[in-house]
Parts: C-alpha cells; sequence; structure tokens
C-alpha cells in the first residue's frame, strides 16, 4: 500500500514507534527512523525494516532542539529527495504532582512533545510538497483532557498537540496534506516504567485489562494499524480529529464501570 512512499517516525527505535516504523515497511514504505539517546534500538528498528527489503535510514536528533529538526530533514531532503508521511511519536515528560513541577521541566516537555510538532510540520511541509501531497500523524494521550497521576506538563503538551493538529488539518488542507491525531489507551511500554504508581502496583495492568470492554489491552501493533488507516487513501476526508483506540476502555462512566466478567 505504500511503496515508494518515505516514511518519518519520530522515537520510532522503540515502543510504539518502532511498531509503527515496522509496519509501514512491512506495507511497502521505506522508513526514516528516529531516536535521541538509544541507538542500539534504533539500529535493531532499521535492520528489520532491511530485512523486509525496504530502506532504513536511521537518524540522532532531539526533537526537542530546533537545529536537531532541520538537521533531519535536511537529511532526509538529501537522501530521498522529499517525504510522504510523518508520525510525531516521540515524547518525554516530568511525571511530578503540579506542586513539585519546576519551568525547566515544562520547558523540557513541551519543546520535546508540542513545539517540535509545529516547527517539524514546517519543516515537512517543503518536502512533501516536492511529492504533491502528504500526511502527518500525531500521537497524543488520554491525558490530554482528563486527569492522570503526576501527568501535568505531559498533559498539557498532549493538549497543545491535540490543537496543533487541528490548526495544521486546516491550514495545510490546501497543500494536500492530510493531519490526524491517534491517542492510544495504555500500552505496556518502557514508558510506564517512568510511572510510580505503575511501579508499585504489580497488578495495575491486570485490573486495566478488567476494565477494558474489549478484554486486553492495547499494543503497539494496533496503533500502528490505525496510523498506518490515517495515513491511506481511504481515510483522506477524515481532517484533524483525534481517534482514540483503547478498547472501549475511557467509555464507562466513572464510578460504575463494570468489571469484564461481573
Ligand atoms: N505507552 C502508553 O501507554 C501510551 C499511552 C498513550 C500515548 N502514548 C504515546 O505514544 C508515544 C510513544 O510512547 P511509548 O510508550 O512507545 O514510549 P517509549 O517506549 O518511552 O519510547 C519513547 C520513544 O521516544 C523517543 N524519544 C524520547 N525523547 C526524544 C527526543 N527528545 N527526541 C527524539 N526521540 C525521543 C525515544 O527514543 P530513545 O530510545 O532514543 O530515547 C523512544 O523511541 C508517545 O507519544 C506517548 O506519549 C503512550
Amino acid at each position: 500500500m505504500f511503496e515508494n512512499k518515505v516514511v518519518l517516525v519520530s522515537g520510532s527505535g522503540r515502543g510504539i514507534g518502532a511498531a509503527i516504523a515496522r509496519h509501514f515497511a512491512t506495507l511497502g514504505a521505506d522508513v526514516v527512523v528516529n531516536y535521541f539517546r538509544n541507538r542500539q534500538p534504533a539500529e535493531q528498528t532499521a535492520s528489520s525494516i532491511r530485512q523486509m527489503g525496504r530502506k532504513a535510514l536511521v537518524v540522532k536528533a532531539n526533537m526537542g532542539e530546533l537545529e536537531d529538526i532541520d538537521r533531519l530533514f535536511e537529511t532526509i531532503d538529501r537522501e530521498f529527495h522529499g517525504l510522504d508521511i510523518f508520525i510525531h511519536n516521540a515524547a518525554s515528560g516530568y511525571n511530578r504532582p503540579v506542586m513539585q513541577q519546576r519551568a525547566r521541566g515544562w520547558d523540557w516537555t513541551m519543546n520535546i512533545n508540542a513545539r517540535s510538532l509545529l516547527f517539524a510540520a514546517q519543516r515537512a511541509v517543503p518536502l512533501m510538497e516536492k511529492r504533491g501531497a502528504g500526511v502527518i500523524v500525531t500521537i497524543s494521550s488520554p491525558g490530554a483532557g482528563r486527569v492522570l497521576p503526576d501527568y501535568v506538563v505531559v498533559g498539557a503538551s498532549k493538549a497543545a498537540i491535540e490543537a496543533l493538529t487541528r490548526y495544521l488539518a486546516v491550514e495545510l488542507a490546501p497543500k494536500n496534506i492530510v493531519v490526524n491525531a491517534v491517542s492510544p489507551g495504555m500500552v505496556l511500554t518502557d514508558a510506564l516504567q517512568h510511572f510510580e504508581m505503575v511501579r508499585s502496583d504489580a497488578h495495575l495492568a491486570e485490573k486495566a485489562t478488567d476494565l477494558t470492554p474489549a478484554g486486553r489491552l492495547v499494543n503497539p501493533q494496533d496503533i500502528a494499524n490505525v496510523v498506518a488507516f490515517l495515513c491511506s487513501p481511504a481515510a483522506s476526508m477524515i481532517r484533524g480529529q483525534v481517534i482514540i483506540v483503547d478498547g472501549g476502555a475511557s467509555l464507562p462512566a466513572p464510578g460504575l464501570e463494570q468489571p469484564r466478567g461481573s
């Protein structure tokens, strides 16, 4: 489905980003694998993509630094002479309660998660114009609209991502660029280990599964499937939307959840 397409997935060495990168390769795309701190998993993602017969370019870039974003897109232009799809997946954050947050954590989180989207989109557009069209999919989180423990700055950054997604969808539409967001429910990746409530409750995943109408937690492949759909021509009339992929976990009214099997 994505033969001859070039896809950039930010933060694609590990976790959900790696699953998205590999999924695009299975569908025929060449992939730019971006990482920040961990080169080895990024090289592993790239090597699995190459084993599928697709091209993989590994680029180290801190999405929180504007110079790094410039260099990332210059590298893509030099290697591929354009870009078809940009998946804004990389995220970081200072997980603390409101009263323990500091300006440094706010700046770090907002720059990596949210500012990066605006300025990466600015860099992506000319490369997509070379192809005559493009798609941007951003990865949000339930914390954009609900209150999760220690999540205040990441939640604010995700709310900014969702607002930016709508603005980009409208302003880039005349350039034939489709923009949407995906908001995953709980996915068991390394990211969860940064939360005290996950580290301190060995049964959290079990409890979350119990409260998920679909009967299991979302996995990275579920997210990759929806991201790829949003990049397909079949989804071209979905614009600026946030697609929740959580197995129905957010649907029951608070306090009235019915554990499965009850
Ligand atoms: N897991 C969940 O339950 C869940 C739920 C909702 C939304 N999400 C969202 O899904 C996305 C992926 O999450 P995940 O669970 O896969 O996270 P993860 O396992 O912690 O992976 C984070 C990825 O982002 C990269 N990254 C971090 N800071 C970066 C930076 N400054 N520049 C470039 N790359 C950077 C990491 O690269 P390095 O390895 O090089 O550090 C890594 O590849 C995030 O946007 C997250 O907010 C996750």
